[in-house]
């Protein structure tokens, strides 16, 4: 971790940052419970374990004051009718927004409170999406063919809580309909969280 101000490159095709600390790989192993389609997920495990998605982590001491950021990479694909998505989180300090920065392809920000407000925001190249404190962030990859790619930047002591969601859900997810990416929803979604 460097102690003197530095700089790092993302203008490779990819968006792989030319310096990071940790590569994360999530496969579909690690989403179950998340998707819908029970019998399609297990489907497309036994046939593939495709990797849904890929973070290149800047990592940042925990401590307040500090930033963590990085890129975020959410590849293209569907399970069942539910395009590829990532786990989702609350932030552990739930009263920690993050910044993202739409680099590369179109998605979706699903986002939502312990108190049970949603709301569904755009990405797409050039869109900066605020997430507010105590909002819980999914990104969904809606294209057919092109990476979901995100310049992300948060609180370095914001911590994840992945239980959450992995319990209760998110209240909307996004399906293709006729075609076309919909906001539906999950008829599984358990309000667990405690404000
Ligand atoms: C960090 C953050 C992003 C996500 C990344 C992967 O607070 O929101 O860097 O970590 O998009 O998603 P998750 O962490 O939900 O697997
Ligand atoms: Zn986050």
């Amino acid at each position: 971790m460097k102690a003197v101000p530095f700089t790092f490159n993302l203008n490779s095709p990819d968006f792989v940052p030319s310096e990071f600390d940790n590569h994360i790989q999530r496969r579909l192993s690690a989403m179950k419970g998340q998707f819908l389609d029970e019998a399609a997920y297990e489907a497309l495990l036994n046939a593939a374990n495709p990797l849904l998605y890929e973070v290149y982590e800047l990592q940042r001491p925990v401590q307040p004051g500090e930033l963590q950021h990085g890129i975020s990479i959410v590849h293209p694909g569907k399970v069942g009718s539910e395009y590829h998505m990532t786990k989702g989180h609350f932030h552990e300090v739930l009263e920690t927004g993050e910044v993202y920065y739409c680099l590369k392809g179109q998605g979706y920000m699903v986002m939502e409170t312990p108190e049970g407000e949603w709301a569904v925001e755009a990405l797409s190249p050039g869109r900066v999406l605020y997430v507010l404190p105590r909002w819980a962030h999914r990104s969904v990859n809606v294209s057919p063919d092109e990476d979901l790619i995100t310049f992300f930047i948060y609180p370095g002591n914001a911590g994840h809580d992945y239980g959450t969601i992995e319990q209760q859900g998110f209240r909307k997810l996004i399906v293709e309909q006729e075609g076309q990416p919909a906001v539906v929803d999950n008829p599984r979604w358990e309000r667990t969280a405690v404000p």
